[in-house]
């Protein structure tokens, strides 16, 4: 049966490079679990976009004197770029800043002011005369009122870790110039998460039994130990979502309350781009659907627990106000398998100390499926994990391509060589040829149930302990030998061992899909294992933007053993991956330090 699965990916703020630590902790996740997916016949969409809203960005395009739609579709465009240089198959990756999101976002909004989850409250705040702006709590400097450390954050004291109240702390100064602040009354929208706070717990437990421990423990031990506070959802600035209500011109809804409902905009988008009308509904209003939510764990509060009491507040008065149909309610996420982080180098990724491997500029240096495969086996699944650049060189060298590539280059290029460029005629298979086969068609359901619970360092573990097993069955059988005594027997074991690359290729797809495509070609299908991706160009009332999306188109891929026949033509291989030279891992560590900022 094909289940309706919503891949739903973190979107990446528009005021910084992605580096090797967001792919990991994110990205790559959701694009192998939405492979997986698409192969075994389910109905993915695979959605995310720019973060363009917010305060960062706004003093980004300060700092740079120019206009903040500039800098945001700067990085935009970058992001597009970077995404399908790593076949990151996006069905949609869009901006916040549309005018579908928009009204997606303000019916958000309107649905939950209706249901009486959203009061105002007026407060002081820190207000920058220099900038003429408020600026966010976490931009203002100063002394701590209860340890009287003098580089206290307003929000926060990293002295004494405690939390401040904004308003009480000493000698203020901006961040941005470091200009004095002064506090102005202002009045805000709040989300009374307190109200929603058994509800969001009463969802948290009914998961936490198959959930990342690390996910539900945290969210569930700090409703438990502080209660769910309100939070405000607007903000005093222009760049942004304009509150829906008459006299609340200048403010903006806050950029997390918006951007989190981009998994529900775009959707929305993505079907009116195909001209398909309301089949977004297949993953929001279906009981039967299953949203996963891809995150890093400093994302985690958000996509757990606000984003739910978000979804729990409007019950179904967010489909009255938008498609005018009673009784449907939005579904809530069904799984948030949420990442640590990746250190790199033994020191916590920062990019503004330039400590980061940037996925640009590793990309013109290397190919992608080689940082997918070290971004997988090192994927900071349960602890922080650390990018080391011998640890990539020698995995590059003695797994990629000793276990893997060189098995496949092995005996295709054989078969080419010694049985006119086909598939040969095994004849009977003995005990030992159906013994691999059949545990190599095993992997078809090990791997997918790895796959299925969101294990994948241990899913592509399980592939590539299946590739010794065949390079192991290989030395047994040995058909180089046999190919000058015992022809039939070469015949039989490169039949038998051509067939278990070829189901490899399969089980190695998602997280190798720009080598598994070479190959499959290598075997003489004609058709690709996945669709194309393509951007495209979109006007609306806001201006232009351009959009990533997925075309399924002729993807003939299958989550199932390989049915290869004796006599299929093949075609001569190239190699799949480069063996790397030693002297790359000093080069590398050479090129961070020299790229560091203290
Ligand atoms: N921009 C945030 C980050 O990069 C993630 C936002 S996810 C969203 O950490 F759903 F809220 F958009
Ligand atoms: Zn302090």
């Amino acid at each position: 049966m094909s289940t309706p699965v919503l891949v739903a990916v973190a979107w990446p703020y528009a005021n910084a490079e992605i580096h090797v630590g967001n792919i990991t902790g994110a990205y790559l996740p959701a694009d192998i679990v939405a492979r997986y997916h698409r192969l075994k016949g389910n109905r993915v969409l695979m959605v995310s976009g720019t973060d363009s809203h917010g305060t960062p960005v706004t003093l980004r395009a300060d700092a740079e004197g120019k206009p903040v739609e500039e800098v945001y579709k700067r990085f935009h465009e970058s992001f597009l770029d970077l995404f399908q240089k790593c076949g990151l198959t996006y069905d949609l990756f869009t901006t916040t800043h549309t005018e579908n999101h928009f009204k997606v976002a303000q019916s958000v909004f309107l649905a939950l002011l209706k249901n009486g989850y959203l009061y105002t409250e007026t407060r002081p705040q820190w207000y920058s005369p220099a900038l003429n702006r408020f600026l966010p709590d976490r931009y203002i400097e100063g002394t701590c009122y209860l340890c009287g450390y003098e580089h206290a954050r307003s929000d926060q004291c990293d002295k004494c870790g405690n939390v401040l109240e904004p308003e009480k702390l000493l000698n203020p100064r901006s961040k941005v110039d470091g200009s004095t602040p002064e506090l102005r009354e202002t009045e805000h929208y709040y989300l009374d998460l307190s109200k929603l706070e058994p509800e969001v717990a009463r969802f948290l437990r009914e998961r936490q039994h198959y959930w990342r421990e690390t996910v539900s423990r945290q969210t569930l031990g700090q409703i438990e130990s502080e209660g769910l506070k309100s939070r405000p959802i607007t903000r005093d600035l222009d760049w942004g979502i304009p509150v829906p209500v008459q006299g609340w011109e200048g403010k903006c809804l806050y950029v997390w309350f918006e951007a989190v409902i981009g998994y529900l905009s775009a959707p929305v988008e993505w079907a009116n781009l195909h001209g398909l009308g309301d089949v977004w509904k297949d993953w929001w209003v279906n009981p039967e659907s299953r949203t996963i939510y891809f995150i890093g764990k400093d994302n985690i509060f958000f996509h757990a627990a606000w984003w739910p009491a978000q979804l729990l507040g409007m019950g179904e008065t967010f489909m009255e106000i938008f498609t005018g149909e009673k009784g449907q309610k939005l579904v809530l996420p069904y799984d948030v398998p949420a990442n640590q982080f990746m250190n790199l180098e033994g020191d916590k990724i920062s990019g503004s100390r330039n400590w980061a491997v940037w996925g640009h500029d590793f990309l013109s240096r290397y190919d992608p499926d080689p940082l997918r495969y070290y971004l997988t086996v090192n994927m900071p699944e349960m602890r922080d994990t650390d990018w080391d650049w011998e640890d990539f060189y020698k995995r590059n060298n003695d797994e990629l391509v000793a276990t893997w590539g060189n098995l496949a280059n092995r005996v295709l290029s054989f078969a080419v060589k010694h049985f006119e460029g086909k598939v040969p005629d095994p004849g009977p298979l003995t005990a030992l040829d159906e013994d691999i086969l059949r545990r190599v068609e095993a992997g078809f359901e090990s791997v997918s149930a790895e796959l299925e619970a969101v294990h994948l360092r241990n899913a592509l573990g399980t592939a590539m302990a299946l590739a010794t097993e065949v390079n192991r069955y290989l030395d047994q059988t040995a058909p180089w030998k046999e190919i000058k005594t015992d022809r039939q027997a070469a015949a039989r074991a490169i039949y038998t061992a051509l067939r278990c690359i070829d189901s490899l290729s399969i089980l190695l797809s998602p997280f190798l899909p720009f080598s598994s495509e070479k190959l499959h070609q290598y075997f003489g299908y004609e058709k690709p294992l996945f669709g194309k991706q393509a951007t495209r160009t979109v006007q609306d009332s806001l201006g232009e933007h351009t959009v990533l999306l997925y075309d399924p188109d002729d993807a003939s891929g299958r989550w199932e053993p390989s049915q290869l026949q004796a006599g299929q033509p093949l075609q001569a291989p190239q190699p799949l991956f480069k063996k790397l030279d030693a002297s790359i891992v000093e080069e590398e560590r050479a090129r961070l330090h020299a790229q560091r900022k203290s």
